[in-house]
């Protein structure tokens, strides 16, 4: 009997979630699960979009092998009972190094889009980055977060359209610009080819076919208003009429003899702090410096425009030797455990930034997928500094991790 006893002590049932939202977050533990649920619930074509990248996505691939292949030298018996996780990012405090990246089309992952990840980015202190190709507007997002709120640029043709926008994003409390250097044209993104992915999405035969056993989707779809961008006025709208091939419409609109000297117009045109996202190699990483940028984010777009780029926590090393001294470094790419962001700041980095896990945590479970996604990276960064005997986010150093040749 007594062992029966301690044996009913030992037996308790997972929490039963009324909430289909909960219930399906209660079973994730990390980005991959997010992403595993969010390729169930979404129709093929729009999962496509938001996990594919270019050309054969070895760039994508390599991006987490990098950070793969990096391993911890932790140390022991140092008092880790209280970690401090917060660290500055252009000279303001947030909770742990973590950046929300611009992403285009929140909207096609869940309704609520651009609007859930700022509310969420807003709550858990870390800094959102509005796409110009959001689906919510300037004034949409300034209207729900009071949070850290960063505005993406690209280098459009019409420098018209492109100051009005900087005006909207500065008079509603946009922080600073991120402009995005990697695109003079669309990277090659061969599942969207081959899925004939539109913007918004077509609700043809293969969407409601690919709809029927995805229906939380297609109801949400449905229900919402039409998806346009949002921060794009006239002619450059695109949208719910007739809807478009991204690479046309980016080759239509963006620049391709952008050049340094467009880093210049912005800098006359923006007061506040200005990120380069984009670089990959050391030499422009020296070149963004000597323009006098703030930050600079080590991106390969995930992947999505050139493939074959390296992976982009190989090159935090190499750069903050050649200009950490003088601008704050953002990784971007491949994040998917609170370790990795461990590993890039211990590199050299100030921060890592990450999109596509927000949009599988969107896709998978909208709001309370976002919430669920950053804490469970704040927590995963916290326990990896427990865990390499570090106290806080500002002692972490090369001595942690194993160096490989970075170059
Ligand atoms: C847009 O920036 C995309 O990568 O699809």
């Amino acid at each position: 009997m007594s062992f029966l006893r301690n044996l009913r002590t030992t037996i308790k049932f997972r929490e039963v979630h009324l909430n289909p939202t909960q219930r399906r977050l209660a079973r994730a533990a990390n980005v991959e699960d997010l992403r595993k649920i969010a390729r169930k619930r979404l129709p093929k074509g729009v999962f496509d979009y938001i996990d594919g990248a270019a050309d054969t996505e070895w760039t994508m691939r390599e991006n987490s092998s990098g950070f793969k292949r990096i391993a911890f030298r932790p140390r022991i018996l140092r008092d880790v009972s209280n970690i401090e996780t917060k660290t500055t990012l252009l000279g303001k405090t947030i909770d742990f190094p973590l950046v929300l990246a611009p992403t285009g089309f929140g909207r096609i992952a869940h309704s609520q889009g651009e609007l859930a990840v700022a509310r969420s980015a807003d709550r858990a202190n870390l800094p959102y980055t509005l796409s110009t190709l959001g689906t919510r507007s300037i004034e949409e997002v300034s209207a729900v977060s009071k949070g850290r709120k960063w505005f993406q640029v690209y280098v459009w043709k019409d420098r018209e359209l492109l100051k009005e926008m900087l005006q909207r994003a500065s008079v509603h409390g946009f922080e600073a610009i991120m402009i995005t250097v990697d695109t003079p044209i669309l990277g090659r993104r061969e599942r969207d080819i081959r899925n004939g992915f539109t913007l918004p999405p077509k609700i043809g035969i293969d969407t409601l076919l690919s709809g029927m056993i995805r229906p939380g989707w297609v109801w949400d779809f449905l229900r919402a208003e039409p998806i346009t961008f949002a921060n794009v006025g006239g002619s450059h709208q695109g949208g719910d009429k007739s809807p478009i091939y991204l690479s046309e419409y980016i080759n239509g609109q963006f620049d391709p003899s952008l050049s340094w000297s467009d880093v210049e117009w912005f800098q006359k045109h923006w007061k506040g702090p200005i990120i380069l996202k984009g670089i990959q190699t050391v030499a422009d990483a020296q070149l963004a410096a000597k323009a006098g940028v703030d930050a600079i984010a080590l991106s390969n777009h995930g992947g999505r425009q050139l493939d074959y780029s390296p992976a982009m926590v190989d090159l935090v090393a190499p750069v903050a030797d050649a200009v950490g001294d003088q601008v704050e470094i953002i990784c971007d790419g491949g994040i998917r455990h609170g370790s990795d962001i461990v590993k890039a700041v211990a590199l050299g980095a100030r921060a890592c930034m990450l999109g596509r896990p927000y949009l599988y945590a969107l896709g998978a479970g909208g709001e309370a997928g976002v919430d669920f996604l950053l804490e469970t990276l704040r927590r995963g960064f916290g326990d990896t500094l427990a865990l390499t005997g570090t106290k806080k986010t500002s002692d972490l150093n090369r001595d942690i991790v194993h160096l490989r040749d970075h170059r």
